[in-house]
Order: structure tokens, then C-alpha cells, then sequence
């Protein structure tokens, strides 16, 4: 967070009384929600990499993202008590459902204490925790480059899906998914996966077309 950056907008927000002040500073941070939202509106998997601090603005981004992975010098802290604000760009939103500890979340957030990677890994906010920077880079590529030799169609309609259940009950999301693949399900991708796992080929060596 640059809070210099943020000083202008929220402290001497524009407006001439308090409706229309309010009304204006809805649209700021509706707009900031929306830099952090449009990562899991992507339909491809983004993944996260971190080292040294994240921090505020960092856990509403990582929040966002579809994979976390860091390097042991990493930390997270969820900051915004501490400069007398409640997060309000998707951690208080995305964290619980993350990490699904609320006793955690919640001491996290009242005291702005910093969660050191071996407790993030543990309460499941990343998934892999590396020696450095340089290996952890590394095998978040790797990891990239394994995601993308699948099926575009079926990688993407994964995310789509998963994020979808994630805010519904599973009947409907059972629903969703027979609507969505009652069309997806004709895709060419199948013939070619299944082809290739028969014939013992790996995915790498087949060439699904771009979407
Ligand atoms: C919740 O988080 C705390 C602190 O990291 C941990 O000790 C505890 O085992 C976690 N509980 C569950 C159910 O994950
Ligand atoms: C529907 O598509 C998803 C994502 O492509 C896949 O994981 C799932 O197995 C499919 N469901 C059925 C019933 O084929």
C-alpha cells in the first residue's frame, strides 16, 4: 500500500457534503476491489510466488491468486488494522475461505501479527514452501509449464468451476457444471487426452489449439 498514494484519495476525498463524499469514495475503492477480483476472473490458474514481506495489499492479492506457493524467508500480515482501517480489497473476503481456520483469520486480522511460512503452510495459505527465492521461481515455472501442456478448455473450465462451487451450495453447483460441460464435453481435447494417456504419450507432445 502507498500510503502517500492513498492519503490524497481517502483523506481529502472530493465531494461537497457527505453523500456525495461517500458517493465518490465507493467508486475508489469499488474500483480498487477490481484490480485484486479481475486475477480470479481470469480464467487461467495464476500463481503466486512469495519471498520477504507481504503485506496489506500483498495477502489481497495472493488471496486472489489460484495457487500459492513461498520461500521460508517469507512472511504475510494482514496490516490494514494497524493504520486504522479494515482490509477492504478482498482479504477479509478471500481469507477464510483460503485457509478455513477462522480462529486463525481472525487473530491474524485483529493483531496485524506477521504468519512466518512454515504457519502458512501449515494452515494451508500456500502449498509448498521453498529454501530461497531462486528455487521457489523455479518451480512455480515449472509448475506454469505443466498446467499449460493440458487442455486449455479443460483447465479453464476447472478454475471456472471450482471458483463457482466455492460460492454455492453443491447442488447447484453439480447444476452448473451439467450446463457447462453439456457443451464443453464436445470439445476435441477429449479424443486427444484420452489418445494420448492409451498410447502412453505424454501431454507435452500434444498440440491443443489456442482459446
Ligand atoms: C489453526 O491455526 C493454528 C495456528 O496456526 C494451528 O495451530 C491450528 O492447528 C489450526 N487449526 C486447524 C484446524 O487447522
Ligand atoms: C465437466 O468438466 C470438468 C472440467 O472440464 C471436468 O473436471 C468434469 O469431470 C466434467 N464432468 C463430467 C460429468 O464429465
Amino acid at each position: 500500500i502507498d500510503l502517500m498514494d492513498l492519503a490524497s484519495d481517502i483523506l481529502q476525498p472530493k465531494g461537497d457534503d457527505v453523500a456525495r463524499i461517500s458517493w465518490y469514495l465507493r467508486d475508489i475503492i469499488t474500483r480498487y476491489q477490481e484490480t485484486f477480483s479481475v486475477i480470479e476472473k481470469c480464467p487461467k490458474p495464476v500463481i503466486a510466488a512469495v519471498h520477504g514481506g507481504c503485506i496489506g495489499g500483498g495477502v489481497d492479492l495472493i488471496t486472489a491468486c489460484d495457487i500459492r506457493y513461498c520461500a521460508q524467508d517469507a512472511f504475510f500480515q494482514v496490516k490494514e488494522v494497524d493504520v486504522g482501517l479494515a482490509a477492504d480489497v478482498g482479504t477479509l473476503q478471500r481469507l477464510p475461505k483460503v485457509i478455513g481456520n477462522h480462529s486463525l483469520v481472525n487473530e491474524l486480522a485483529f493483531t496485524a501479527r506477521k504468519m512466518m511460512a512454515d504457519e502458512a503452510l501449515g494452515s494451508g495459505l500456500v502449498s509448498r514452501v521453498f529454501p530461497d527465492k531462486e528455487v521457489m521461481l523455479d518451480a512455480a515455472l515449472a509448475l506454469a509449464a505443466e498446467i499449460s501442456s493440458k487442455s486449455p478448455v479443460a483447465v479453464q473450465s476447472t478454475k471456472v468451476n471450482l471458483l463457482y462451487s466455492r460460492d454455492h451450495s453443491v447442488a447447484e453447483s453439480l447444476n452448473y457444471v451439467a450446463s457447462w460441460n453439456m457443451s464443453m464435453l464436445q470439445t476435441q481435447d477429449i479424443t486427444k487426452s484420452v489418445q494420448a494417456m492409451t498410447e502412453n504419450k505424454e501431454l507435452k507432445s500434444v498440440t491443443f489449439s489456442k482459446l
